[in-house]
């Protein structure tokens, strides 16, 4: 495969609440990690997959997860402070690798891609070189106006143009290198943003809102259900 995943697990999961970091939880009786890691794994376009831990978890997965880690064949490496900081020690791992054209970056919080958005995304990138996937936004935006007598009010903003970003953010490994090399620090919310920063657009593909980021405790029982219709339509 000439796609590297990089999915950065290296967060201690704050608003999940739980003692140990929230991708340690089960769904379906595997670590989230691994069911993240499991839906990358079974791509025959991926070639490695590397996750970049933190330091606390690093025995985690050396000890009690390394059947897990060893099954999937996942290099663990050590993450950072910031999620970008996760992606770039990831990036590090990879290094110049010959037969890696496209980089994927995935959370490891996000277990629930189809297979069928995988591919969507790895075909989008490999024509434009930088690729992500989009939900389109469900609800009603407003967006405030200001007006000068300091009464709220809003204005409704056409939602057919927006999307919720999701993973993976696929990008040719050469362009996704330089962005993270040209980055200065400044916060971005993902990895396309970083690539737009250097000049290069970055293309949609309309993907299924059940692609979810676990960060609530209660994401956890819609993901369950999620995965047994999967597994369940995988079958028929
Ligand atoms: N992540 C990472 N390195 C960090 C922070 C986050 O690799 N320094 C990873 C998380 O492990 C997760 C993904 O980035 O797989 C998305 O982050 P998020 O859902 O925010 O997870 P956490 O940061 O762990 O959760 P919280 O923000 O609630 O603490
Ligand atoms: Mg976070």
């Amino acid at each position: 495969g000439s796609i590297a995943v990089i999915m950065p697990a290296a967060g201690s999961g704050q608003r999940f609440g739980s003692q140990r970091n929230k991708l340690f939880a089960t769904l379906a009786g595997k670590p989230l990690w691994f069911r993240s890691a499991e839906r990358l794994a079974e791509s025959p376009l991926v070639g490695r997959i590397v996750m970049p831990v933190s330091e606390s978890d690093q025995p985690a997965f050396e000890n009690e997860f390394s059947d897990l880690v060893a099954r999937l064949r996942i290099e663990v490496v050590r993450g950072g402070a910031e999620r970008y900081d996760s992606v770039r020690a990831g990036l590090a791992a990879i290094g110049d690798d010959s037969e890696v054209r496209w980089i994927a970056v995935h959370d490891a919080a996000r277990p629930l891609v189809s297979a069928g958005d995988l591919a969507a995304v790895f075909a989008m990138a490999s024509q434009t070189d930088a690729a992500i996937l989009g939900a389109p936004v469900p609800g009603t935006i407003r967006r405030e106006i200001r007006l000068s007598d300091g009464i709220l009010r809003t204005e409704t903003v056409d939602r057919r143009d927006l999307y919720v970003a999701l993973t993976p953010q696929v990008f040719s490994a050469g362009l996704l290198q330089r962005a993270y090399q040209k980055h200065n620090g400044r916060p971005a919310t993902d990895d396309a943003e970083l690539v737009e920063r250097i000049g290069h657009p970055v293309s949609i593909v309309r993907g299924s809102a059940d692609n979810l980021k676990i960060t609530y405790p209660e994401d956890l029982a819609v993901a369950e259900a999620i995965y047994a219709r999967s597994t369940k339509n995988n079958d028929a």
